[in-house]
């Protein structure tokens, strides 16, 4: 029997960058991702050429109600970028491999640069809800990769280095735009949980445990894929909560947005000037 693949092929990666090629009055060379709760980061983009993404034939379609599902393409920090405004899950239903879809097409648009955006749980007691947390690795023990499937060598080697997968560079620019901003900026090991269900305390204790500073159900597939066609990646992490059971506590889905929403203009002004720096 022929085994039963995941994933695209070539020809419909290329087709839909085809598509966005004729569309897209700019092609910048840096995208974001915008993650739950903190779409107003789109507001911030200047003159915004938008696109739904169920108007854009063979694209994923998002599902979350707290994510719009645009993409959007305009100047951000006098730079300009294209984002994504929703992402998407495996708790969704999708399969991993599609969640490679957006940043394959990105990179055939010929993006460089990715800055990644969540909402996560801290898992260090000492932190807390409303911080930002700028990532220096992630933990993702459960298999839950985009990679899968036939290797398309367009788009990297099959095996391939993540030991250094969060750009140093980019986060030492980012230290120094929060440092003149008078952000304070947090630094640690991302967790990613599959979802949709917040964890137990027993999990999250097993996860601090292991290395990991906070927790959320994002961003790690998206990271793997741009590490793959070789991005530089940076990601940013909005604390919306303590995770479960770290001082007691539950956690609820309003909290996260209702965080979500209030942090969200301190880590857009941050991403504003880290573009900025980019670009000077
Ligand atoms: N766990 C997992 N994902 C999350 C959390 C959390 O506590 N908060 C926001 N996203």
């Amino acid at each position: 029997m022929r085994p039963c693949f995941g994933g695209r092929t070539l020809d419909q990666y290329e087709e839909i960058a085809a598509f966005l090629r004729q569309r897209l009055p700019l092609l910048p060379r840096i995208a974001l991702v915008l993650g739950s709760a903190l779409g107003s980061l789109a507001e911030a983009i200047e003159d915004p050429f938008v696109l739904r993404y169920e108007d854009i034939p063979g694209f994923l379609h998002a599902t979350v109600a707290s994510h719009k599902g645009e993409l959007l393409c305009g100047r951000l920090g006098g730079q300009e970028v294209l984002c994504l405004s929703g992402r998407f899950h495996g708790y969704e239903g999708y399969a991993y491999e599609d969640l490679a879809l957006p940043i394959r097409v990105l990179h055939l648009l010929g993006v460089r640069q990715l800055i990644l955006t969540n909402a996560a749980g801290a898992i260090r007691p000492e932190w807390r809800p409303g911080e930002i947390m700028l990532l220096e690795d992630h933990i993702q023990l459960n298999g839950a990769t985009p990679l899968r499937g036939p290797h398309l060598p367009e788009f990297g080697p099959r095996f391939f280095d993540v030991s250094q997968l969060y750009s140093q560079r980019l986060r030492d620019m980012a230290f120094e735009c929060a440092e003149e901003l008078g952000i304070p900026l947090r630094q640690g090991v991302y967790y990613f949980a599959p979802g949709p269900q917040f964890e137990t305390p027993a999990e999250i204790r097993a996860m601090r445990i292991l290395g990991g500073d906070c927790v959320g159900m994002s961003t790690v597939p998206e990271a793997l894929a741009a590490a793959q066609v070789g991005m530089e990646v940076a990601a940013f992490s909005m604390l919306s909560n303590m995770a479960a059971g770290v001082v007691g506590n539950k956690v609820s889905g309003e909290e996260v947005d209702e965080v979500g929403g209030r942090t969200a203009p301190q880590l857009a002004a941050l991403i504003e000037a880290l573009l900025a720096k980019l670009g000077s």
